[in-house]
């Protein structure tokens, strides 16, 4: 098994997350989040909020459900489709691109016509049965939903950002007129994607979070990036280099200073939540591969075993102009005497496919075979477990009373009494609870415990009474002890 396999695996096992609706058979691209799942996907979603917040975004909260005129503005209900293939002997469907990859073939299509040439042209195989595929045909990627809306049809939105821009004109209101400005929005997104699979990578309903930051067209300048970290860049042409985005936006890598420090931002998001730099890359889309919406797009995208993914893309678009000529409505904001549409650069997270990157990131089997998530501890479902060495002599009763109060400080908390002390440690470890707060005889006689750190399996005693008054990952001692690199 991959990395991956046994992620896949453990997340099932120990409550992460599952496929849905499995006692009916399941249904391709639907997953739920199990207890520790949620747990551990509301502090990644904490960590890129908490930054946007801190960047002076504004948040709101739109409808899932959307009537066609906003889709035919945008270009959606026109082309947001993929490429796709059925084989005519094994009926299994896929992405075009997908197959004529397997092939052996670098090519992407901009229409069924020019793909069709391509395919009679060139051995394009099944990839489950090997059968020669010689036909591609537009599969359209919304769900139209069955009621009728005041002017047509309703969809489910593909991305959150189209409710952020019909409201262009309110939130620029709400910001005084000022730009630029950042507004952001966190929810579900539907696609009918032709092959669902690899569990969390390609849903039928996914988490995004996304921020439409607009900007004065003639400059995209939002604020300044540090440049102090470097990222591994592969550009649409020339070499791909680790270099950090202030150089990259002098040497012309990057195309604004908007786009520069949203990708500088984004890899201190995706590292402070666990997602090791060495397995993440920006790459340029080529232009033939952009969504029909956008000039410029840097996917981002983590390594899991030996496949790239992406789990977040930075596009730069111009919605405004789309809403403006279809609505009569102007999307305008007048800054300095000048009339202004702005233009957007939008940097937009697939919550579920960075959960699913950190869980294989932080991923290792110990010598002994034992399995360990090494999560961030702001990350992890839980910060500590309570476990009384033995359930006898006072030490249960002692647990017990300080996990009642630890709650109050830090809900993150567990509290497990079953099985050897090793058994529980390594159950913890699994699950990648940073530290196990051990009550053992010396902690009835003096009130202190033996705190034990997840990687390294080191311990150190402190005083209960301490770890009530900071908490637990807040703990000093507990963090000079074990994080200070
Ligand atoms: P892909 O090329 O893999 O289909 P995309 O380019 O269509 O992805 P975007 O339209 O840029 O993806 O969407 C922004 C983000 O939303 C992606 O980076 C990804 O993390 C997430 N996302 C998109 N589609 C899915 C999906 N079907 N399941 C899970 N996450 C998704
Ligand atoms: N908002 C970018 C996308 O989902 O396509």
């Amino acid at each position: 098994m991959n990395t991956y396999e046994q992620v896949v695996e453990l997340a099932k096992r120990r409550g992460f997350f599952w496929q849905a609706f499995s006692i009916y058979g399941g249904e391709a691209g639907f997953y739920d989040y199990g207890p520790l799942g949620v747990l551990m996907r509301d502090n990644i979603t904490k960590v890129w909020k908490e930054s946007y917040l801190r960047d002076e975004a504004v948040f709101i909260d739109t409808p899932v459900i959307v009537p066609s005129t906003v889709f035919r503005a945008s270009g959606h209900i026109d082309k947001f489709a993929d490429l796709a293939t059925e084989c005519s002997k094994c009926h299994n469907k896929q992405k075009l691109d997908t197959v004529v990859k397997a092939s052996g073939f670098q090519k992407t299509f901009r229409s069924v016509e020019e793909a069709n040439r391509f395919l009679q042209e060139n051995v394009v195989k099944c990839v489950v049965c090997g059968n020669r595929i010689t036909q591609a045909t537009e599969f359209k990627l919304m769900f139209r939903m069955p009621g009728q809306g005041s002017s047509g049809d309703l969809y489910l939105r593909p991305e959150t950002a189209q409710g952020i821009f019909v409201n262009f004109k309110l939130l620029s209101n709400f910001y005084r007129n000022k730009l630029p400005m950042a507004v952001a929005q966190l929810g579900k997104g539907f696609r009918n994607e032709i092959s669902p699979r690899q569990t969390l990578i390609r849903l039928r309903e996914f988490t995004q979070g996304e921020i439409e930051v607009f900007v004065d067209p003639e400059r995209k300048y939002w604020k300044e990036p540090a440049g102090s970290m470097p990222v591994n860049l592969n550009p649409r042409s020339g070499e791909s280099v680790s270099m950090d985005v202030v150089t990259a936006l002098k040497n012309g890598i990057m195309s604004s200073n908007a786009m520069a420090y949203f990708v500088e931002k984004t890899a201190s998001i995706l590292t402070e939540v666990g997602i090791d730099s060495a397995r993440l890359r920006f790459r340029q889309v080529p232009t033939d591969e952009l969504a029909h919406y956008s000039f410029d797009t840097w996917d981002v995208e983590a390594l899991l075993d030996d496949d790239w993914v992406e789990v977040v893309g930075i596009a730069d678009r111009n919605d405004l102009k789309n809403h403006e000529k279809a609505s009569g409505e102007s999307m305008s904001v007048l800054v300095d005497g000048k009339s202004i549409t702005p233009s957007i650069i939008e940097p937009s997270y697939g919550i579920d496919r960075i959960f699913l990157s950190v869980l294989v990131h932080a991923f290792y089997v110990r010598d002994n075979g034992f399995k360990v998530l090494r999560l961030p501890d702001e990350i992890a479902p839980y910060h500590a477990a309570i476990l009384p060495l033995v359930n006898k002599d006072g030490m249960d009763s002692m647990a017990r009373d300080f996990y009642e109060r630890i709650k109050r400080v830090d809900p993150y908390v567990v509290y497990d009494q079953s099985g050897s002390i090793g058994r529980r440690y390594a159950r913890q470890d699994e699950i990648g609870t940073p530290y196990c707060i051990t009550f053992d005889s010396q902690s009835t006689q003096d009130g202190t415990v033996t705190v034990r750190e997840r990687d390294s399996a080191r311990q150190i005693r402190v005083a209960s009474q301490d770890l009530l008054s900071t908490g637990i990952i807040g703990n000093e001692k507990i963090r000079s002890a074990f994080r200070s690199s």
